[in-house]
């Protein structure tokens, strides 16, 4: 081999891994990658999705974040002061940031950009000339969400137990008056297992993955799951990619074109041929979406 090969080779293996948060070129680096669960899920179910997007050039820019309300009884709150460490982290460097949520895990990440600049909206440079960190886009996949109207007028949200599916169970229910603190997703066991209503599409494929993530489950806590939003991303502050699941059990047609045709509400719609949990089951096809929207 000749030098100039060695050289060569030396050159692509230092300069092909994509700029870390150290020293990233603040015009031309990829947004930074926030990963958010659902209710019951932890962080670990965006292992391989967070792989793929290391391997696809980001690098050291790509974070899953654990909700505090998934195994305790913290509040909505804590579950959006979580995600918002992590964006000012980026943010204040300057860092642009695409963030992807989960089921309940899009009604954190609609809530914490509440005052963000949007990528959509808001010049890349302040006054001062300093870039600005703003958001690109949010990724709902298989998206549990709030409507508009309960933001605008909070007394018309209904308690999560008039309009959650039957195999939620709250606890404690020992009395009609009891108020529960936590929800688990095993209430029907029979006939709603949760390799069922999450994992279908998976079980399908691989029935002892299912089973594993199906072993991986907590419960979540009443207060978050039951908290009412404090800010709608999709109504053209934002540009929100609502991705439907084909065969997803627990978010069905109906509902998710409920969110979809509310009056005012702009998204861009994405169908893919997955179960409620995608980043599980079609880890390749959520990659795809996700690096397709870091684009504006
Ligand atoms: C759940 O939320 C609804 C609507 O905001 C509220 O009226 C109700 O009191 C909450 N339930 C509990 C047990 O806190
Ligand atoms: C990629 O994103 C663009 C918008 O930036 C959209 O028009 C296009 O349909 C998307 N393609 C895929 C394959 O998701």
């Amino acid at each position: 081999m000749n030098l100039v090969i060695v050289f060569s080779l030396l050159f692509l293996l230092f300069s092909g891994g994509r700029a870390g948060i150290v020293s990233f070129d603040r015009d031309n680096s990829p947004p930074a990658i926030l990963l958010v669960p659902g209710a019951f899920h932890q962080a670990v179910v965006y292992d391989t999705v967070g792989h793929l997007l290391k391997n696809a050039g980001y690098n050291g820019v790509v974070e899953a974040i654990n909700l505090p309300s998934v195994g305790s009884l913290a509040s909505r709150d804590d579950d959006v002061k979580a995600l918002r460490r992590v964006m000012d982290k980026y943010l204040d460097l300057g860092r642009d940031i695409v963030l992807v949520g989960n089921s309940y895990g899009c009604t954190v990440i609609g809530d914490a950009v509440l005052n963000i600049p949007s990528a959509t909206t808001t010049p890349p440079y302040d006054e001062e000339g300093r870039r600005r960190g703003r958001v690109v886009s949010l990724l709902y996949f298989s998206g549990y969400l709030p409507y508009t109207e309960q933001v605008v007028h909070p007394e018309t949200k209904p308690d999560i137990r008039l309009v959650s599916p039957k195999w939620f169970a709250f606890l404690p229910n020992d009395s009609p008056s009891a108020i529960p603190k936590t929800v688990r997703w095993d209430g029907d066991l029979q006939s709603s297992p949760p390799d069922k209503e999450f994992y279908n599409v998976l079980a399908q494929r691989n029935p002892a993955a299912a089973n594993y993530w199906v072993g991986q489950l907590r419960y979540s806590s009443f207060a978050a799951l039951n908290a009412t939003a404090r800010y709608i991303p999709y109504n053209g502050d934002f540009r929100v990619i609502y991705v439907a699941g084909k065969q997803d059990n627990s978010v069905p047609p109906e509902l998710w074109h409920s969110y979809l045709d509310q009056p005012g509400a702009k998204f861009i719609l994405e169908v893919l041929d997955g179960d409620h949990v995608p980043m599980l089951s079609r880890p390749e096809e959520v990659v795809k979406l996700i690096i397709n929207y870091t684009k504006l």
